[in-house]
């Protein structure tokens, strides 16, 4: 498998057999790290981190694992750098390309980091954009294999928001690689009718379902994972808490319905979590609606089926791998 040079946008444009060799080598490269196994197959390289969102394991991940691979990072964003105010986004891929062997990039559109990529002569890497998060994907898909085994035939099931960029990355992914997808939700959070019936085709050749839920207790049953996202995403404003606390309470993350689920089911979230009051929007949103916790509680993110600490972890290890493979071909 060569995926040298190849843009890591969103994983529709890989096939399941790239997507398990990005996990293959994820394996491989946590195995070294963890044993002090030298792995600097980008040294002498660099790669240039954009961020027009802010973000804590995203960086972390890109900056260790460059790190890590012997090469240079360094970490644009929107308040320090030109892009965008003053300089277009085909402008900055191409001077970045002249300094950089690779560039990642989290924002708003997905347009946008594809047009980054199509000026770019360097592999450009997804960070998250409004419709996708791929690299969070791989690093989940690492974490439930760790965890169970194997991916095809678990039963996923995604609550809340299905519409955005989690929602949408994990019903691809489940389809990719033969995983059974339920999307828990009242009707307006499904994902887009075109990328859903996408999903269905490439789900049915590789042997995984796609399936809409609004009853919480129906589409939790037989889960091997419960999964969540923040219900308001970055970059939405704070008016629209209202609406989806009303809307989507009734798919909050809890106990009955963990012990609905599978036997030895586990809780999963891309992080961060509005699972208490420890954070400055937790705290003023669950004071204003009377809710000490948001899309989980307290009680099953600090249970022992939560492997989210694990998951976090894993975002640097995947993320090592994308980088090994499109910029020095491992
Ligand atoms: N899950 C995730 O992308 O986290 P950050 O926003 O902290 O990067
Ligand atoms: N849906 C969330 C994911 C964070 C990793 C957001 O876009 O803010």
């Amino acid at each position: 498998m060569n995926l040298k040079g190849r843009d890591f946008l969103k994983l529709l444009d890989f096939t399941p057999e790239e997507i398990e060799y990005f996990l293959d080598l994820a394996a491989d490269l946590k195995y070294k790290k963890k044993n002090g196994i030298p792995h600097e197959y980008c040294r002498g390289k660099n790669v240039a981190l954009i961020f027009e969102k802010t973000s804590t394991r995203t960086r972390s991940s890109f900056e260790v694992a460059a790190h890590d691979l012997g090469m240079g990072s360094t970490y644009l964003n929107p308040t320090d750098s030109q892009i965008g105010k003053k300089e277009s986004i085909a402008d900055t891929a191409r001077v970045l390309s002249g300094m950089f062997e690779g560039i990642e990039y989290r924002g708003y559109g997905q347009d946008l980091v594809e047009e980054l990529a199509e000026y770019a002569s360097v592999p450009v890497m997804n960070g998250l954009t409004n419709e996708f998060h791929p690299t969070q994907i791989l690093a989940d898909f690492l974490t439930i294999r760790e965890h169970f085994g194997y991916l095809k035939g678990i039963n996923f099931v995604y609550m809340g928001d299905a519409r955005y960029n989690m929602g949408n990355s994990l019903m691809v992914g489940c389809a990719k690689m033969g995983l059974n997808f339920v999307a828990c939700a009242p009707e307006k959070y499904f994902p887009d009718s075109e990328l859903v019936e996408t999903c269905r085709e490439i789900a049915a050749e590789n042997g995984g379902s796609i399936r809409f839920e609004s009853d919480p207790m129906v589409g939790t049953k037989n889960a091997n994972v419960i999964y969540t996202d923040v219900w308001v995403s970055m970059g939405e404003p704070l008016a629209v808490w209202e609406e989806r606390i009303n809307d989507l309470a009734p798919y909050q993350v809890n106990s009955a319905l963990m012990d609905n689920a599978a036997e030895g089911a586990v809780f999963m979230h891309c992080l961060p979590a509005y699972h208490d009051w420890k954070t400055t929007i937790g705290k003023e949103m669950g004071e204003k609606f009377g809710r000490d916790s948001m899309e989980v509680t307290d009680e099953v993110f600090e249970s022992d089926a939560s492997i989210v600490f694990q998951e976090a972890e894993n975002r640097m290890h995947t993320i090592k791998a994308v980088m090994a493979a499109v910029i020095a071909g491992v």
